[in-house]
């Protein structure tokens, strides 16, 4: 009996519990909030059992990016909406859905902590375009990505690897020597090509998830694109762009880079 007392009162000492949960040290620097929809680390992450601040922090979700977990509101909306306006599927996949030229972010979600996230979309890789977005907008994105992940089982596929020319030899492929001044584009066969920022970013044209830019809000195709590089203006009247001529040869050398496999549309 004393033996089974003193066990019990042990178990006490080594694992603090308050009303049958474990005790959060969060509690002892932070009044509680929505203790009815979870425990602070449920929402904001970092280590709940330590009362030290650097190590209670450790890898937290500041209450902005923390919005999220609210439910599906208005904000959420707002940044879905904006994720597809921005067409960041054309190279992420975000809920499950998007072309995988780059990371998922559905698996970023999981590895990188929100203001790591939010940063990237502040000050983004070369090969990703400078969206030059509002912070509000920013934390709507991270929001919107963290929703997007959520119970999701991460990348069963391993994300397409986007690799960088480092060997100082210049690229010789259509994409590079045609448009590569101007476009930059991360394709599924040989990675990020081209350096220039002039125009758009092509990734993922040929596909579904990149922006209805071509003539009436229509999504680009192999047609459509042959029609553009014949010329431009006919399209789009202030086009900045100028013909470029291609033989039968080389387009088709084009397509096979820029188009992607998984797309069912193609
Ligand atoms: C030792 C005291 C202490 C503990 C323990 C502690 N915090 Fe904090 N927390 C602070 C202080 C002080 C700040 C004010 C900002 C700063 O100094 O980092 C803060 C800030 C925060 C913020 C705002 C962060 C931001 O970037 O705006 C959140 C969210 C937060 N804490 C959540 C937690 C959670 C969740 C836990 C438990 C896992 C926790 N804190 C444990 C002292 C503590
Ligand atoms: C259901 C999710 C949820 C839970 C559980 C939760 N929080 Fe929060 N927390 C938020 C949200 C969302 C905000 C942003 C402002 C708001 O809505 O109140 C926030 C804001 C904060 C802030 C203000 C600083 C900031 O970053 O904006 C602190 C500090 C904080 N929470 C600490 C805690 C602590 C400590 C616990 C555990 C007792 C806890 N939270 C539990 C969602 C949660
Ligand atoms: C043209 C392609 C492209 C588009 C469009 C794009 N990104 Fe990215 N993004 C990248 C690349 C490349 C990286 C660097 C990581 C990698 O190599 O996969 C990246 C990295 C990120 C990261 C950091 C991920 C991590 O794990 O470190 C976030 C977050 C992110 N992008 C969010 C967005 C959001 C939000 C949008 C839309 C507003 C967007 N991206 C649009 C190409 C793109
Ligand atoms: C000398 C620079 C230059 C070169 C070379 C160039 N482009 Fe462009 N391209 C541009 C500019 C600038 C735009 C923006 C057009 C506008 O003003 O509407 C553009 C726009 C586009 C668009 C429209 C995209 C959209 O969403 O609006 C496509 C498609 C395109 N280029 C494909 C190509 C391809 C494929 C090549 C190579 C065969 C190529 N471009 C070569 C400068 C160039």
């Amino acid at each position: 009996m004393v033996s089974r007392l003193l066990a019990a009162a042990l178990l006490v000492v080594a694992t603090p519990v308050w009303g049958g949960q474990p005790h959060q040290f969060c509690l002892s620097c932070h009044p509680a909030h929505y203790e009815d929809r979870g425990r602070c680390s449920d929402c904001h992450r970092g280590n709940p059992s330590s009362d030290r601040k650097n190590i209670a922090h450790s890898g937290l979700r500041a209450g902005k990016y923390a919005c999220f977990t609210l439910g599906d509101t208005a904000q959420i909306k707002e940044g879905q909406l904006l994720m597809d306006q921005l067409a960041c599927r054309r190279c992420h996949v975000s809920a499950g859905r998007g072309n995988r030229l780059a990371v998922s972010l559905d698996s970023s979600a999981v590895r990188k902590t929100a203001g790591e996230l939010a940063s990237s979309i502040r000050h983004p890789v070369a090969n990703m375009p400078n969206f030059s977005l509002e912070e509000e907008q920013i934390t709507m994105l991270v929001n919107t990505i963290l929703a997007g992940a959520q119970g999701r089982k991460t990348t069963t596929t391993a994300p397409v690897r986007v690799h960088f020319n480092t060997s100082g030899k210049k690229s010789v492929d259509i994409f590079s020597t045609k448009c590569g001044s101007c476009h930059r584009i991360l394709s599924e066969r040989s990675g990020a090509l081209g350096t220039g920022d002039i125009g758009p970013n092509l990734s993922g044209i040929l596909s579904e998830n990149y922006p209805k830019t071509f003539r009436n809000g229509e999504l680009w195709n192999r047609a459509n694109l042959k029609l553009w590089l014949k010329n431009p203006r006919e399209i789009r009247p202030w086009a900045r762009m100028q013909p470029v001529i291609l033989t039968e040869k080389e387009m088709k050398e084009l397509e096979s880079i820029i188009v992607i496999s998984s797309d069912p549309n193609m």
